[in-house]
Parts: C-alpha cells; sequence; structure tokens
C-alpha cells in the first residue's frame, strides 16, 4: 500500500476539474479554460517530480461497491466501469500495481478512512458530512437523483413521494435525501434489488442516481424515470484525510487525463452499451429457466462464483468452529473449576467479560471491529481475519454450551473420579468431559451450522464467500430470483448433510455407552 510518501507541497485544495454531466464531453472546456488547465497541471506535474519516485513499484488498493453501472460493475470476473478504468489508467500512468477491491458501498468510505485502502472510487457524491471524514479529488462528474417507477404509476412527481415505500441503496445519498426530506426509505444492499423490488411491485419508487438508474430501467420492462431530479451532485473519489502527496498525484493525473481526452474516452466506452444480458422473462417457463440457467451460471462460467464462494464459506466455517470448539472448551474448563472450586478467580472475571461482550453485540458489528479497528494497521488476509472473528464469537457460544454439558454430570461422578486417586484435572478430562460433550452434542451442531450461515456477512469486508459470489452473479445479470436461490440451496445441502453427519455420531456414541 501507498504509505508516508514524503510531502513536497502542502496539501491542494479540491473542487471541480470543470462542471460536466455524465454525457457531457470533457473537452468541452474553453481554450482559455484549457491553457489554465494545462498550465496548472505543468505546476502540479513539477511539482510531484520528487514524490513520484518513491512510488513506483508501490500497490495502490482501489475500494468500491461494484453494483452500480456504468461507474463499477463486474464483467466476467473483473471489475469495469467509469470509476474503475479511470483508476486503473491513473495507477499505470504513476507505475502504481493496482488492486480493487469489492465491499458494501456503506464501507468503502470507511475503508479509505482506516488506512485500509488508498483510494474509494464508487460514484462517491461529494457531501460536506463526508469531506469530514476522507478527502476529496477533484471531481470529475455531475450526476441527479432521479425516481424511477413502474409505468402507469400515480406517482408523477417528488411531491407524491410523501408516504409510499421507496427504495434506496444504504448509505447513499439517495438515502440519506429520502430520508431527511421525504421519511423512512426501505434500504437494499445495492440498487438492482431495489429496482427489482420495485418491478415486482413490493415497492412504490425507487431514489437513483441517474446513470445507474438509467441502466437498470434499460433492463427492466415496464419501468421509468421520471423527468424531476431530486438533487444534483458531484462525484469524485476519496482518499485518507493527511494523505496530500496521494490526493495531488490524483488531481494532477485527473486533469491530464481530462485534457488529453482520456477522461472523455472512458466516459463514451460505457455509454449506451449494452454490457450484460438479462434474464428476460421469455414465454413458458421452461423456457425462462433454460435462459436464465444459462446466463446466470453456464455463461462466462458464472459457476465459479459459486464454487469459489463456497469453498471460501467452507474455510472460514471449518477453521472458525475449530477455534471457537478450542476458545470454548477453555473457556468453559475456567468457568466450571471456578463454580466448583472457586480456582482461577481473575481469569474467570476475564472470561465473563468475552461472554458479555461477544453475546451483546452482532457478529456482522465485531467482524467490522476486527477488520476496521483491530487489523487496522496490519495487512492481514482477509479470510484470517473471519476465522478469527467468527472463531471468537463461536467460541463464547461453544463455552456455554459446554459449560451447561459440564453442570449436567452428576456431581457424583467427580467425586467418584477424585477418591479413585485422580486428580481434578485428570477426572475432567477422562470423566467429566466426555460425558458432558455427548450431552452437548446436539446444541454444538446446531452451533455449527448457525456458524455457517451467519459467514454470509462476510461480503461487508470484501470478502467473495459463498452469498457475495450470488451476489456478484445478480450484479451482472440483473437477475435476483436464480443467484438468490442457488445459494440458498448450495447452504441448505450443506447443512442437511452436516446434520446427517452429526447424527451419525451421535448413534456412534450412543452405541459406544452401552
Ligand atoms: N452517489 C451516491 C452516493 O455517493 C451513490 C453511490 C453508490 N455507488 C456505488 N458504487 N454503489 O451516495
Amino acid at each position: 500500500m501507498l504509505r508516508d510518501i514524503p510531502l513536497p507541497y502542502p496539501p491542494q485544495k479540491t473542487g471541480p476539474i470543470l462542471g460536466h454531466t455524465v454525457h457531457n464531453n470533457y473537452m468541452s472546456a474553453s481554450p482559455c479554460k484549457k491553457y489554465i488547465l494545462l498550465l496548472l497541471a505543468c505546476v502540479l506535474t513539477f511539482l510531484t517530480a520528487c514524490g513520484e519516485k518513491e512510488e513506483s513499484h508501490r500497490k495502490l488498493i482501489m475500494v468500491t461497491n461494484a453494483t452500480f453501472p456504468p461507474y463499477e460493475f463486474y464483467q466476467g470476473s473483473e471489475i469495469v466501469g467509469i470509476d474503475a478504468d479511470m483508476v486503473r489508467e491513473i495507477a499505470s500512468r504513476n507505475n502504481l500495481e493496482l488492486i480493487i477491491e469489492d465491499m458494501a458501498f456503506d464501507s468503502v468510505i470507511a475503508a479509505v478512512q482506516t488506512g485500509k485502502a488508498d483510494v474509494a472510487a464508487s460514484g462517491i457524491t461529494v457531501t460536506e458530512d463526508r469531506k469530514k471524514q476522507i478527502d476529496f479529488t477533484s471531481s470529475y462528474v455531475k450526476a441527479d437523483q432521479v425516481i424511477i417507477v413502474r409505468e402507469g404509476s400515480d406517482i408523477t412527481g417528488a411531491d407524491a413521494l410523501k408516504g409510499r415505500r421507496i427504495g434506496v441503496q444504504h448509505g447513499t445519498t439517495g438515502d440519506t435525501y429520502v430520508t431527511t426530506n421525504i421519511g423512512e426509505p426501505e434500504r437494499f444492499q445495492d440498487g438492482a434489488l431495489a429496482v427489482a423490488s420495485l418491478a415486482t411491485g413490493k415497492i412504490d419508487a425507487v431514489v437513483l442516481d441517474s446513470a445507474p438508474a438509467q441502466e437498470h430501467v434499460a433492463r427492466n420492462a415496464g419501468l421509468l424515470i421520471l423527468p424531476t431530479s431530486l438533487a444534483s451532485e458531484e462525484y469524485a473519489m476519496a482518499i485518507r484525510k493527511n494523505r496530500p502527496e496521494l490526493l495531488l498525484l490524483f488531481n494532477k493525473t485527473l486533469m491530464e487525463m481530462q485534457l488529453d481526452g482520456t477522461m472523455a474516452a472512458i466516459t463514451a466506452k460505457y455509454q449506451g452499451k449494452d454490457k450484460t444480458e438479462t434474464a428476460t422473462q421469455t414465454s413458458g417457463f421452461k423456457t425462462w429457466l433454460a435462459h436464465s440457467f444459462e446466463i446466470n451460471f453456464v455463461k462466462d462460467s458464472r459457476w465459479k462464483y459459486l464454487l469459489n464462494g463456497f469453498l471460501v464459506t467452507i474455510e472460514i466455517s471449518f477453521c472458525a468452529v475449530l477455534m471457537g470448539l478450542g476458545i470454548g472448551f477453555l473457556v468453559a474448563v475456567i468457568r466450571s473449576t471456578h463454580d466448583q472450586t472457586g480456582r482461577h478467580k481473575v481469569l474467570n472475571i476475564l472470561c465473563h467479560l468475552y461472554l458479555t461482550v461477544v453475546r451483546g453485540t452482532p457478529v456482522v458489528v465485531q467482524l467490522l471491529i476486527i477488520y476496521f479497528v483491530i487489523f487496522a494497521a496490519v495487512d492481514v488476509s482477509k479470510v484470517l481475519v473471519a476465522i478469527v472473528a467468527f472463531g471468537v464469537n463461536s467460541g463464547a457460544y461453544v463455552a456455554e454450551i459446554i459449560r451447561s454439558g459440564i453442570m449436567a454430570v452428576d456431581r457424583g461422578q467427580m467425586e467418584a473420579g477424585r477418591s479413585l486417586g485422580l486428580s481434578y484435572g485428570a477426572t475432567m478430562r477422562s470423566v467429566i468431559l466426555p460425558q458432558a460433550f455427548k450431552n452437548v452434542l446436539p446444541a454444538l451442531g446446531n452451533e455449527f451450522i448457525v456458524l455457517l450461515k451467519e459467514t454470509s456477512v462476510c461480503g461487508y469486508i470484501a470478502l467473495q464467500d459463498l452469498t457475495k459470489g450470488g451476489d456478484i452473479i445478480r450484479s451482472q445479470t440483473y437477475d435476483a430470483f436464480l443467484p438468490l436461490i442457488a445459494v440458498a440451496l448450495i447452504y441448505l445441502i450443506v447443512v442437511v448433510c452436516l446434520s446427517q453427519l452429526l447424527k451419525k455420531l451421535e448413534t456412534r456414541l450412543k452405541k459406544n455407552e452401552r
């Protein structure tokens, strides 16, 4: 990652390079303005020259939320779009190796703010609130918040939105606009899901940025965009505060790209082109299903997203279960030893604290805290972060399950063990714990099943697990139905297999009893 590049000069104030709409030609500046910009670019080039040497062969991590065509979306397994291509160009012009990470939109600014990424390019609107968290580059495009409705809807303007069910993408300016001016919206993980809900009549309107709105409407028959715009906005890229050298590098390159026509070329490349195929409702269920199956899974080997995601899910769940079991056993033994003998007072307090905190907070919040706060400064693998988060979380539940199992073993068993001359530890190991384990096996099995399904929130830290795999397919095909059903089916199959396995283990243990 790019870090600590010496500052050649004070931070550059941000502001739009030029006011443009998505459809404008970026080279439409007057000749005089062009010369001023050219001059500015030269000055910036000169000023950044010394800093640049140090940046060669460095990594540039960009975060985005690739559900936002034409700015960022998947094409095959690659994230493309206006933002992605612009940052690719910026990276290549500055000799930087670009890594693009896809995450929930409401996490991209946090990722930059906490130093997990160098830049967020995600159709981000410049707002005063966001400026407090991060710095913005010069803005490179103008956009509007528009309203999408079903054809024939009685909503014909902004006034008619009051009291209606409005869908937005969570954490966007559309969300903020509706929340402050109209009322509580229905918040979706991405725009495509909101639009799918609108198309199926579950909500009455969607408030979304103009360019993605056009893409969605083009793919969903029976929808239209109202001519009223709710707000005019400008997009810019977000860079961590106190990194003026990087901000300057971006501003300089953006300006160069504007002057030499690269920006216009990138924008033109993504305008009006049909980039994905929709699983349209062709006549007949069978034909539709075959068509939909082909597009969602066969085309471009999209099934690989599910397979790879499945492997990640299994890897995380398996390792987290082992870690949870380890922590759980330890905590349970400490707690029950304390209960029975009064030993390990301090450890018992610590265990109590751990149980209270872990069981009192949602796992997704714990995952985000571990990723963004605890591992903030370390460049650690996300799979490892997930294993730690789910392992620590599961450990708390496993601990209580095992403790209840230990408590359920007749007190006489301990006494019998001790009177045979066994130490407390030896009695625990060879008499109590095996019986306790047998008692709690069904509850433990249940905990593993819960854990496996809980890992579906991994997408929050840009991990491509099974659920995220389905999301990526959805964002490419604009089909909510089949990818979600496929993901659900895979989880279901794994859970059923796991339950059968546990059943077998239980009967085996019972047989041994006799
Ligand atoms: N422009 C809006 C905002 O900044 C929406 C951006 C959504 N971007 C995305 N890649 N999903 O809040």
